[in-house]
């Protein structure tokens, strides 16, 4: 059956944020390595990947590791960094092939030198890519990238004192590493859990929230657009009423 009978062509999310998680609890349950969970992790983000390009998702931002995942056992933030090098070295020839671009949001500096030399490798490669940008979110902390604006701002302030009484929400943006990309319309987050886990906190702002007690290592096309459907079916009111979205979009 094709997508299109599940889906409509018309208000298809440009930005997607996907929280993906699940990875080590789909492992424990076959009584397995927590890494195997992780790996097996790749294979949903190369299926969700070539569905969200085909259906025209302009973006999509991958919670990949947060700045709290440090917190975790040494062997298993090894097993996960070796994983991200050998997944770009796996993929990278059919995500350029597809006009992927991949891009990162993050603090690159605490990455191992090996990830960062293939992320680097990875992002130039594919940067005049167009079809979609895969942005991955790597020691990624919303708190981070806000203090870390707010602190721009402050050194601004002292030599432009106007300048930053003026600044707006779009200038403020600015100062994000999500600068040159839209707010997401639409926030996945698989396995049960219902937090944001300080992923884009200010990006997320009026962003719909999809979630679903699907495991992320079992999440595939299908669930993806069932997370599509749910977003098409909602109605986004930005504070006003029904009837005057209504109107707006006779
Ligand atoms: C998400 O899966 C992947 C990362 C955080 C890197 P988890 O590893 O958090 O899996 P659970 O939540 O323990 O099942
Ligand atoms: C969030 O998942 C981070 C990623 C998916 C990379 P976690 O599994 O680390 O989140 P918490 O700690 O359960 O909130
Ligand atoms: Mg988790």
């Amino acid at each position: 059956m094709s997508i299109w009978s599940k889906i409509s062509r018309d208000k298809i999310p440009l930005h997607v944020a996907i929280i993906m998680d699940g990875n080590g609890r789909w492992a424990k349950k076959r009584g397995e390595h927590r890494l195997f969970g992780h790996t097996k992790g790749v294979d949903s983000i190369r299926n969700v990947l070539k569905v969200a390009t085909e259906i025209g998702v302009k973006h999509l931002t991958l919670y990949a590791f947060s700045t709290e995942n440090w917190n975790r056992p040494k062997e298993e933030i090894d097993g996960l960094m070796n994983l991200l090098v050998q997944a770009i070295s796996n993929e990278i020839e059919e995500m350029d092939k597809n006009e992927v671009k991949l891009s990162m949001i993050g603090d690159e500096m605490r990455l191992p030198e090996k990830c960062r030399q293939s992320l680097n490798e990875a992002i130039d490669r594919t940067k005049e890519n167009t079809k979609i940008n895969l942005i991955l979110a790597l020691n990624y902390s919303a708190r981070w990238e806000i203090l870390h604006a707010a602190k721009q701002m402050a050194i601004m302030a002292v030599n432009d004192k106007n300048k930053v009484q003026q600044f707006t929400n779009e200038d403020f943006d600015n100062l994000l590493t999500t600068k040159d990309v839209p707010h997401p319309e639409l926030l996945i987050r698989t396995s049960g859990e219902k937090r944001i886990s300080n992923f884009l906190l200010w990006q997320l702002a009026y962003s719909e929230f999809y979630f679903t007690d699907v495991l992320w290592p079992d999440f595939g096309a299908d669930n993806f657009i069932k997370a599509i459907a749910s977003y098409q079916s909602r109605e986004r009111r930005f504070g006003m009423v029904s009837e005057q979205i209504n109107t707006t979009n006779e």
